[in-house]
């Protein structure tokens, strides 16, 4: 089969060697979520400690280990986890990982960790509300946590871009009440390996459910990067970010 092709048993696992090369060569999309949610942490986090909650190829883990932080990136995929390894052997930037759920967060200790970052990641865990709970037990009291999704109103399943009478890009969304697993038939596209779409509504309830205090979100126009390299997302935010905290 031609390698184009979706093949519908992409998983995460599969598809990252292609994740961490897409990554390697520099994707602006990658960089500007990575950017937004470092942005809400402190400049300077030495003696604090961080679960990277799908950490994929390390990315963030990388960015917030070269802040200081003692931090630990944890992700299902084994090849994810070697790719991230392997980064770490070059690089010396003290980030460790482990193969691990965020839904469970088995090698994580309870109260152990200052801040839980799940950049992209949340919106592939299968169960929300298992993420949440693994993400409290593990945080402090006062811990925070803090996350990036693709925005869920404007990349809900199979949004896709068209021209307007004016000729300007408009983003075509439907399917947006319709939650549950999905998986792009872009062979280029990251959701090709599926991922859950969920209600912005469902992720604020959750963190509520949760006893999470919501302290920020953000909804940041997609950089000048992005907006080069993909002109019709000038206007449109390509990602949500939130910042919560556990209540001590
Ligand atoms: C879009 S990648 C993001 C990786 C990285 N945080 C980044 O910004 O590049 C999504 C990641 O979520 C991970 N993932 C999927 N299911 C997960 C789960 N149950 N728990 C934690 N991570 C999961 C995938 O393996 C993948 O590495």
């Amino acid at each position: 089969m031609s390698s184009v092709w979706v093949l519908m048993t992409d998983t995460w696992n599969t598809i990252a060697d292609w994740y961490a090369e897409l990554l390697r060569t520099g994707s602006a999309m990658n960089e500007f979520s990575r950017d937004i949610l470092l942005d809400c942490l402190p400049v300077e986090l030495s003696g604090r400690s961080i679960l990277d909650l799908g950490c994929g190829e390390g990315i963030i883990t990388r960015a917030l280990a070269a802040r200081g932080a003692r931090v630990t990136g944890i992700d299902p995929s084994p090849r994810m986890i070697e790719h991230a390894q392997a980064a770490e052997r070059n690089l010396s930037t003290g980030a460790c990982y482990a193969i691990d759920d965020g839904c469970v967060l088995a090698t994580v200790a309870t109260d152990s960790v200052d801040w839980v970052t799940a950049g992209l990641s949340l919106n592939n865990v299968p169960d929300l509300d298992a993420a949440l709970t693994a993400a409290q037990r593990v945080l402090s009291p006062g811990g925070r946590l803090a996350f990036t999704i693709p925005h869920p109103c404007f990349e809900a399943p199979h949004a896709a871009w068209t021209d307007s009478a004016q000729g300007r890009p408009r983003r075509v969304v439907g399917d947006y009440v319709s939650e549950g697993f999905w998986r792009s038939d872009n062979p280029q596209g990251v959701r090709r390996a599926g991922n859950q779409h969920r209600q912005l509504s469902t992720y604020l309830n959750a963190l509520v459910a949760h006893g999470f205090l919501l302290e920020a979100t953000a909804e940041p126009a997609a950089g000048p990067q992005v907006a080069a390299e993909q002109p019709q997302r000038a206007q449109l935010p390509p990602f949500l970010l939130v910042l919560a905290r556990r209540r001590t």
